[in-house]
């Protein structure tokens, strides 16, 4: 590897970022902009009986009011689960149906962005309701129609398991409804020239908002541009088109302007995704040996009334340890609420709340230490599946954390440790995340000693995946990494997948590397064509290129930037590929459309996925409750590591998300009226400084050739999974109490 790849180089965007230079989607004001607000639902089951905008219109600076009524031209598009690209399959303002609270009842368009506002809030409503459920009835839980065969696993026999097991465990963990919160606010400015379309956006992948757009307006995808260069955080909750995205467009034909619309912070509760509530049942058995005679886990998660939104936990849990035994059943349940989605981790941090809570809990009747417990039932083959892993540094990690933690500090009594006033407790759990394979495409432009562009419909959601492509060009290519600018966020360029299910270093990072491959190739071709330079003559299949010098099989040697200046054009363009073998026409043709094409984790020959261990120091004061996490401790496998510095702050952003999972983020529930109630970053807690104190995180080498030429695995998802466990494993080891709800408070302690 080059010196660019598994260094800490500073992120590319950084000064841009920092100087407010970087144009965000709502910074954008095309000439007669104007401005959007919507008026939402108050109620969450029902009709609109009456929709009275006369107060609306009068507002100075109203330029018009859309409902459901009036809006022409307004298009949706089918959701994500229905095959599509929305977030949602039911779209409000059809017609007078309510479905949730918080749906967007009509369009305000004014001068300014205030008028906007006030003009939203004129809207006089009136409605029939009907009775609301916000919470699901697990009771009332089913399997999706249809996918039984994908959504139950059932390996050997679980109550023959459960009845060889010298202890098991029968346990059921609930998580929460929980909201991305992203900095940037959803947005969307939409203008109109004649029949093409410009539309700024926050987008986790900009060819699925051009492609379902076009559709919707029955455009060619050329004629809709979609330009997202920076988006401010989305975890998710910018992945699919949304009902906001669609009504600016509609509103922007209207009225003969562009239109901006910024969704104001209580509505980005109800207009995009969310984490829905869930429910983990577990029940687990084990020998005297601590070997696992029995899995099972059964999930139900929150979908809404209209959607069948499956994020499937289960898939994740019974990869991570040996049984005989498994059973596993996906299901849902349904409430008053719109439909949930993805929010990082979209099930592993749930799920692992459930599996590595009760993998401690085992270890505590087996009276195991839960380390040695995990290091029994490891495995290095996909318990269900039967493939190997392509590489799996599970119990590695669980070495080097204990190292760096000083897990063998501890004495294993729950409460036998103090300091002072406080009860102190050690936990640890597993983190893991599949690694997803999409195809892509990148385009590589080489000029000489000018260095290089590289371009690819790729996004940078927060993560740092311009500084990662212009590392690898720069190692390939043999260039300074400033020399290398990366393009993105615009849905013209070549093909790349959406930035979800962490893979957008490893697919599109993979395109990039394939791309100065073929630079390589064809700059061999023509120097060994010519009649002089020290390539010359050379039969170009035996020429490599090796960090930027193309090398003969007789020790001959030409930088490549050198090559490419001594050829008649003096630059080169390609365009790389990344096509992993796991990736059928099928999914390919799926990417390509701007749909999810995603391979893996499991293919017919091995199973793909990153490992961690963390690991947490809890503090419960004895008379107050209050609960610290003084430390926190990590240590991950990925695959090669692209961005030490990058790859490090993801893995810590996840584990301060952890502890906020952990301690403090719920979205609180107006159960009669199914409305989210904290819907504000005032009330919706998340930590803060004086929450986070040791933070540790190791890097450990892993080297995968089966999962991408790079050995690169996802990393934006692993640092959350396993923080939430940890902590509560900690409570336990700290009061002997077993917390067995998110998030754990302190008057659950009293
Ligand atoms: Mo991530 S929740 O797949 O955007």
């Amino acid at each position: 590897m080059a010196q660019t790849i598994n260094t800490a180089v500073t992120r590319t965007d950084a000064p841009r970022k920092v100087t407010g230079t970087a144009t965000y989607a709502a910074d954008v004001i095309p000439a007669g902009m104007l401005h959007g607000a919507l008026a939402t639902s108050n109620i969450a089951v029902g009709t609109l009986t009456g929709l009275d905008t006369t107060r609306a219109e009068a507002e100075p600076g109203v330029v018009a009011v859309f409902t459901h009524d009036n809006l022409p031209d307004y298009k949706t598009v089918k959701g994500f689960y229905a095959g599509g690209p929305g977030s949602a399959s039911f779209w409000p303002m059809e017609g007078t149906e309510i479905k949730y609270a918080g749906q967007p009842i009509a369009y305000v368009v004014a001068e300014t962005a205030a008028a906007a506002r006030r003009g939203a809030q004129l809207i006089d409503a009136t409605y029939e309701g009907a009775e609301a459920h916000a919470h699901m009835d697990p009771e009332e839980s089913f399997v999706v129609e249809g996918r039984e065969g994908e959504m139950i696993t059932t390996k050997g026999d679980i109550e023959q398991g459960l009845s060889e097991a010298a202890q098991s465990i029968d346990v059921e963990y609930t998580t929460p409804f929980q909201h991305h919160n992203p900095m940037e606010m959803f947005a969307a400015t939409a203008e109109w020239r004649g029949d093409r379309l410009t539309v700024w956006m926050p987008s986790q992948s900009v060819r699925t908002l051009r492609g379902g757009i076009a559709a919707a307006y029955g455009l060619p995808e050329t004629s809709v541009r979609v330009i997202s260069p920076f988006v401010g955080g989305a975890f998710g909750s910018k992945a699919g088109i949304t009902p906001y995205t669609m009504l600016t467009i509609a509103a922007a034909k209207a009225v003969g302007a562009p239109v901006r619309l910024i969704v104001t912070r209580p509505q980005m509760y109800t207009v995009a995704t969310f984490r829905p509530e869930s429910v983990q049942k577990f029940r687990l058995g084990a020998a005297a040996d601590g070997k696992l005679t029995a899995f099972e886990h059964i999930e139900i998660a929150q979908t809404s009334q209209f959607d069948d939104v499956v994020n499937p936990g289960t898939h994740i849990t019974r990869a991570m340890y040996a049984s005989p035994n498994i059973h596993t059943e996906q299901r849902l349940a349904r409430s008053d609420t719109n439909t949930g989605g993805f929010m990082r981790a979209p099930n592993e941090m749930q799920t692992f709340f459930g599996l590595e809570q009760a993998m401690d809990e085992l270890a505590h009747k087996l009276d195991m230490d839960p380390v040695e417990f995990r290091r029994v039932n490891d495995t290095d083959r996909h318990p269900v599946a039967d493939v190997p892993f392509s590489s799996r540094s599970l119990m590695e990690s669980y070495d080097a954390v204990s190292e760096s933690f000083g897990w063998n500090d501890r004495t294993t009594e729950p409460g036998s440790m103090t300091d002072g006033d406080w009860l102190v407790g050690y936990g640890c759990a597993t983190a893991t995340y599949p690694t997803n394979l999409l195809a892509s495409n990148a385009r590589v432009r080489m000029q000489g000693t000018g260095g290089a562009y590289i371009e690819l419909a790729a996004h940078d959601v927060g993560t740092g995946s311009y500084t990662i492509f212009a590392q690898i060009a720069a190692a390939r290519l043999g260039l300074p990494v400033e020399s290398c600018d990366v393009v993105m966020g615009l849905a013209d360029l070549p093909v790349a997948p959406i930035s979800g299910g962490s893979t957008t270093a490893a697919s599109a990072g993979s395109a990039v590397h394939d791309a100065c491959l073929r630079i390589g190739r064809a700059v061999a071709q023509q120097v060994s064509a010519q009649s002089e330079g020290p390539l010359s003559g050379i039969d170009p299949s035996q020429i490599t290129l090796d960090n930027g010098v193309l090398r003969g099989p007789g020790g001959q040697s030409q930088p490549l930037v050198e090559a490419l200046a001594s050829t008649p054009a003096g630059e080169i363009e390609v365009i790389g590929e990344f096509r992993h073998p796991a990736l059928t026409d099928q999914l390919i043709r799926a990417t390509f459309a701007g749909g999810y094409g995603t391979a893996g984790p499991v293919t017919p020959e091995f199973a793909m996925f990153a490992f961690g261990a963390e690991m947490a120091e809890v503090h419960v004061h004895r008379w107050t409750h209050e609960i610290r996490v003084p430390r926190l401790h990590g240590a991950f496998a990925a695959g090669t590591w692209l961005n030490r510095k990058t790859a490090h702050s993801q893995l810590l952003g996840g584990m301060v998300w952890g502890i906020g999972s952990a301690l403090h983020e719920v979205t609180e529930v107006d159960k009669p009226r199914a409305r989210f109630l904290n819907a504000n970053i005032a009330e919706y807690l998340v930590p803060v400084n004086a929450d986070i104190r040791e933070l540790r995180v190791e890097m450990l080498e892993e080297q995968d050739d089966y999962v991408n030429p790079l050995g690169v695995k996802g990393i934006g998802e692993l640092g959350i999974v396993g923080t939430a466990a940890a902590i509560a494993n900690a409570v336990h080891h700290a009061t002997g109490k077993r917390l067995r709800h998110l998030p754990i408070r302190m008057s659950d302690l009293v």
